[in-house]
């Protein structure tokens, strides 16, 4: 295994639309998702995308906060994926990305989402889900498609580093 380069905001492959797996169940495959799980460990994140590590392929992974417990990670790829909302309730929370570190922004997704998908030997995942495991699910969806949270800001303004977001942000409402 092997921990991969992650590409950061500016370069194009995190622009670029993915294309499809067509074959499961191959060392390819499998090689791509040990390294990319094991990347995500070491940088500490709780999802990515394959066109952070340059694979523009249709290929996540992630953590899921809700059901995980503290000592055991729980990483779950998913192959060739696509989400439907579940109604049009929509919240406001921040969001970091491995691909633009440091920073935060204040992200508007929709609050329950349905996402489908395959595992690596490419038997299908069927999930209804909601709150921060459906917003991680819809930030790493969006890679795939060359969208990076920052196009998706709830306030134009509400973006910067994670120190000050902290500090003028988050503790606004103690603060004041
Ligand atoms: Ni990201």
């Amino acid at each position: 295994m092997s921990i991969l380069k992650i590409a950061k905001i500016g370069h194009p492959v995190l622009l670029k639309k993915c294309t499809d797996i067509k074959e499961f169940s191959t060392d390819i495959l499998k090689k791509m998702i040990y390294d990319m799980s094991e990347t995500m460990i070491d940088y500490n994140g709780i999802g990515l995308a394959a066109p952070q590590v340059h694979l523009s392929k249709r290929v996540i992974i992630f953590r899921n906060p809700d059901i995980e417990e503290k000592e055991k990670i729980k990483i779950t790829p998913l192959i060739n994926p696509i989400y439907k909302t579940l109604g049009d309730e929509k919240e406001n929370d921040w969001e970091g990305c491995l691909s633009i570190p440091g920073m935060q922004g204040l992200v508007t997704r929709y609050k329950k989402i349905r996402y489908t998908g395959f595992d690596i030997d490419g038997n299908k995942i069927d999930n209804e889900v909601e709150g921060l495991h459906a917003r991680v699910i819809q930030h790493e969806i969006d890679h795939l498609e060359g969208i990076l949270y920052t196009e998706r800001l709830a306030d134009k303004k509400a973006f910067g580093f994670e120190k000050e977001i902290i500090e003028y942000w988050k503790n606004e409402k103690t603060t004041k």
